[in-house]
């Protein structure tokens, strides 16, 4: 089957994410920094990545890590200068890799002078960059907040009134329906793409519009929450306004973090001859493994395989297993257990770079990163962790049950230092990390894997090398075989003549499948075993085994 799928480079390359605060402090302050990141430019083309994301690094208060932005322009010192960011842009373009900004337009931070100004004075010229109630009109409707357990509302004295935050509350939301503030925002990002920027990750941008006259929403709504919060008709219409501004004169990318609550929401923002978003990543497998009950392998085939039909003819998605928000990915959907931990995670590795839809890999798992033990709340810093625990508190919800979980599910998980070495601090910092380093790093970090042909990280720059030199991954049809196996995931990708046949063991045992296509092999393109138990259509698959096969 010829695929008709459009081609663009944003399709064809692995992204990579960087969460700067952890990623190589080259200073000793304890935080990773640009210099740090262009210390280890090699490593990244080592990788064969394409693409790099980074999280945000603007001037910030640091309420959310960065994600309560006070300065649009201007760089966190704590992460180096402007002169840093446009060296370490350089050196990645001069090994092939692009840039894609993280923007945070959804809110900015309290500390924000447009906020500071708004708050100050109904007069302000400001004033209408954000959402008010007038507290002359009483209180206003209630609004969820998915991070302050007192709700979306927040009273300003100065103003005698309430503004809007669906974030914590010292990130006001931002009036997307006024035409001066999309101006600013597209500015913001026409500035960047000047300085050679080729991408933009836009940050929650399914709950930019609103209806601003705040009707009252019904009991229990929050459930539902993007149904209720998020995709407003305006936002098609401002996205294409941001399509027209930014990305066709500009030539850079666009993706979404959210893509809406039904397939037909994600259909209308990538869809290309709407020109609004290039691509989005939605939230369905993520949600599946939030606990530590895990899940069931059927969903998971059954989730990605429903995305991808809907995406078979048109439009195009990204695909991620991990990142800044959630738990390790060895952790979630493999088995980080010493003994599979490897294996697990090569297994998981193979998955994710085989599939169709754009690879999104998060810094630390091409080396099988796993999640830190963090019983107590005292050792805390998320603001998400931290509200999430104010609510349980309030409610006297079971403390236990809720820190079993926050624990196994908690971001900080996925924000602990990167593992460079066995040397003091993972070689992460000669200072002392912002963060602490998970104690594992002395078996799990780059060094002790980079000469290793076995390694977690070998076999993810196969993986990648695989991908980049047959088309078929990309562009080749996505077609699920054996959908009711609940421990091997297989599946076929075809593209024109060539076909390969993806198997994955999801079990910490061996596992026996029967397939017609395996009497077709042609060759073994990649494993993570080195023998192939193979014989007239039957395959023993070891303990997270993963195979890719040729197929005539
Ligand atoms: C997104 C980010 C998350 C952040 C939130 C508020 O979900 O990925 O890290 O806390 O938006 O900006």
């Amino acid at each position: 089957m010829k695929s008709e799928i459009s081609r663009a480079w944003w399709k064809e390359g692995v992204l990579y994410q960087i969460y700067p605060q952890s990623f190589k402090d080259s200073d000793g302050d304890g935080f990773g920094d640009f210099q740090g990141v262009i210390q280890e430019l090699d490593y990244l083309e080592s990788l064969g990545i394409s693409m790099v994301w980074m999280n945000p690094f603007f001037e910030s208060p640091m309420v959310d890590n960065g994600y309560d932005v006070s300065d649009y322009r201007a760089i966190n010192p704590r992460y180096g200068t402007m002169e840093d960011f446009d060296a370490m842009i350089a050196g990645m373009k001069k090994r092939g890799i692009k840039f894609v900004l993280d923007v945070v337009v959804n809110h900015s931070s309290d500390q924000h002078k447009w906020f500071q100004s708004a708050r100050s004075s109904r007069d302000s010229e400001y004033r209408d960059y954000y959402h008010w109630w007038p507290a002359e009109k009483g209180k206003p409707p209630h609004r969820h907040s998915l991070f302050d357990p007192e709700g979306g509302w927040d009273y300003v004295e100065e103003s005698d009134s309430y503004y809007l935050h669906t974030f914590a509350e010292a990130q006001p939301d931002l009036n997307w329906e006024n035409p001066k503030l999309r101006q600013e925002v597209y500015d913001i990002m026409k500035f960047w793409a000047k300085k050679g920027v080729d991408g933009f990750r836009m940050d929650a941008f399914q709950f930019a519009s609103k209806d601003t006259t705040y009707p009252v929403f019904p009991e229990g709504h929050e459930k539902d929450f993007i149904k209720w919060y998020g995709m407003r008709p305006q936002l098609h219409d401002y996205l294409k306004e941001m399509y027209k501004e930014v990305m066709e004169p500009y030539n850079v990318f666009a993706v979404a973090e959210g893509a809406g609550s039904t397939l037909q929401d994600a259909h209308d923002l990538v869809d290309e001859a709407r020109k609004e978003l290039q691509t989005a990543y939605h939230f369905e497998y993520v949600d599946m493994s939030r606990t530590p009950e895990g899940y069931k392998l059927t969903d998971f085939k059954n989730v990605f395989t429903k995305w991808d039909e809907a995406f078979a003819e048109e439009g195009w998605l990204a695909v991620f297993l991990s990142n800044h928000d959630n738990a390790r990915l060895v952790d979630r959907f493999g088995n980080p257990s010493p003994e599979f931990r490897r294996v697990s995670t090569q297994m998981l590795n193979t998955f994710l770079l085989s599939m169709r839809g754009t690879p999104y890999t998060y810094y630390g798992d091409e080396l099988g990163m796993t999640n830190i033990d963090m019983p107590t709340i005292e050792e805390y810093v998320d603001i998400h962790a931290i509200g999430k625990y104010k609510t349980v508190l309030a409610k006297n919800e079971d403390m236990d049950e809720f820190m079993k979980v926050l624990n196994y599910s908690s971001r900080e998980n996925a924000r602990t230092p990167m593992q460079w070495d066995d040397t003091e601090n993972a070689g992460f910092t000669t200072g002392t990390p912002w963060k602490k380093v998970n104690p594992n790093y002395k078996e799990i970090n780059v060094a002790s894997q980079d000469k290793n042909p076995n390694s977690v990280l070998n076999h993810f720059r196969n993986m990648v090398k695989l991908r980049n030199e047959h088309e078929v991954f990309v562009y080749g049809a996505y077609q699920l075989l054996d959908r009711e196996n609940e421990e091997t995931y297989a599946f076929l990708r075809t593209l024109d003549d060539k076909k390969v046949l993806v198997l994955l063991n999801f079990t910490n045992h061996d596992s026996a499948l029967e397939l017609p296509e395996l009497k077709q092999i042609n060759k073994t393109l990649i494993s993570n075993y080195e023998d192939l138990n193979n014989a007239n259509g039957k395959i023993t698959l070891k303990p997270y085994q993963a195979v890719i096969l040729s197929i005539n």
